[in-house]
């Protein structure tokens, strides 16, 4: 096992009528900044179930962040969250929400350049506004983790930045808020957090059985509970197992010891930030076509997912490998997820300023950084 380090200091509060308890967590001291996305949580009740649990009403409401969240919008919040003095926000809705709840509390105070740098350069930050979350749409994890991912749709960029100091200072996930989500949403949410578990899972064996089998409990769990969730919206437990597999998917623990991966969420931003493909979709189509690419460096590691994850019993490894990638891409059909660049419109060709940008950058990507930009272009050959 590697040596790590782990420490996760957002409270995760968990269960049915949740969504109304930020007041238990919240200073009223607080010049709280409320900011959601384009209207759901206004349609389905959590608003007001949020409001009425704030110890005070919030100094100011932002309302409007995008799904993959825009730098422009952002930095509105960021002006007017500056001119009211803002010093704790609030963050209700997905990934999006939140993710723009954290590059807005680091660029409040970050005045040395463009708080884009924050993102492009890694420029350092010293500070940044403590935030909470209600989380409304399981699957980034982004509730429990440092990360956040922004876009710049003028730029055709899409980037991430992590860092301790936007850490949700607490995190509500009350599985009810998530019953008004459309099908689209809940699928992309269950295919998100299996890609999480995947990129920390499918590397190499270091000898670290218990963080395989939990990473395997989350897949399976997904598996499970993800076309449960689909076929009952409104099924509870289906909804909160769905809940706790996608943030236990990326909270940290899985990563502890263990190598990582992150190739297929690299070239997956690039695909969102060209054609606008959802970010699990974009998931979807990279990573079989990854994992076949990679199947000789992950060999032990895609031969025990075939085996314990998808049960598969043929004796010769090659065949069983594929039969256990095979199983994930028509796990992601059966959801209703595509695996294919042409369901949405992209051809090979398109896809050519993107291997250019990683040639130019000189990428090497994946758990021993032999992904470079030739390989990136295979996987597009492959899964065009
Ligand atoms: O705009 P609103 O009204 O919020 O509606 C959203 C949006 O249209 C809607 N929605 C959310 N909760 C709902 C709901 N509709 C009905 N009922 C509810 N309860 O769903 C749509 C998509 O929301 P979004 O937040 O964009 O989705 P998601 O949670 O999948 O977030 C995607 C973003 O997270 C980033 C992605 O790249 C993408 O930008 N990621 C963040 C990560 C992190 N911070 O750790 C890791 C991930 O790998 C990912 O990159
Ligand atoms: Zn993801």
């Amino acid at each position: 096992m590697n040596n790590f380090t782990y420490h996760n200091p957002t409270r995760v509060v968990f269960g049915k009528g949740t969504a109304g308890h930020a007041r238990k967590y919240l200073d009223p001291q607080k010049r709280v900044l409320l900011l959601y996305g384009r209207g759901s949580v206004k349609n389905n009740g959590v608003y007001e179930q949020v409001l009425g649990g704030l110890p005070t009403p919030p100094v100011l409401e932002f309302g409007g962040i995008e799904p993959n969240p825009e730098y422009e919008t952002c930095m509105r919040g960021v002006e007017a969250a500056r001119e009211a003095g803002i010093d704790f926000i609030l963050a209700v809705g997905g990934g999006s929400v939140i993710d723009a709840a954290k590059f807005i509390a680091a660029a409040i105070p970050y005045r040395e350049s463009d708080p884009w740098d924050i993102l492009e350069k890694g420029a350092a930050m010293s500070a940044a506004i403590p935030l909470g979350t209600v989380l409304t749409l399981p699957g980034t994890g982004s509730e429990a983790n440092a990360a956040s991912v922004i876009s710049r749709r003028a730029r055709q960029q899409k980037l991430a930045f992590i860092h301790p100091r936007v850490q949700p200072v607490f995190s509500i996930l009350d599985p009810e808020t998530t019953y008004s989500l459309p099908v689209r949403q809940t699928v992309n949410g269950v295919v998100d957090a299996f890609s999480h578990v995947i990129e920390q899972y499918m590397t190499y064996p270091v000898d670290s059985p218990l963080q395989d089998r939990q990473a395997e409990a989350v897949l399976l769990t997904l598996i499970e509970e993800g076309p449960r969730a689909v076929a009952q919206p409104r099924d509870y437990n289906a909804r909160a197992n769905v809940m706790l597999a996608a943030m236990w998917a990326l909270n940290g623990h899985l990563s502890c010891g263990v190598p990582g991966d992150w190739s297929t969420h690299m070239i997956g931003h690039e695909l969102t930030a060209f054609f606008g493909i959802d970010h699990a979709r974009s998931l979807a189509v990279v990573m079989p076509a990854l994992l076949r690419e990679q199947s000789a460096a992950k060999h032990a590691k895609l031969l025990q997912f075939a085996r314990r994850v998808w049960g598969v019993t043929a004796e010769d490894e090659g065949t069983a490998v594929e039969e256990g990638i095979t199983a994930m891409e028509t796990f992601f059909h059966d959801l209703g997820v595509e695996t294919k660049l042409s369901a949405y419109d992209v051809t090979l060709e398109k896809t050519a300023p993107i291997v250019g940008r990683f040639r130019t950058a000189a990428a090497r990507l994946g758990e021993h950084g032999d992904l470079d930009a030739d390989r990136i272009e295979a996987i597009f050959r492959a899964c065009a």
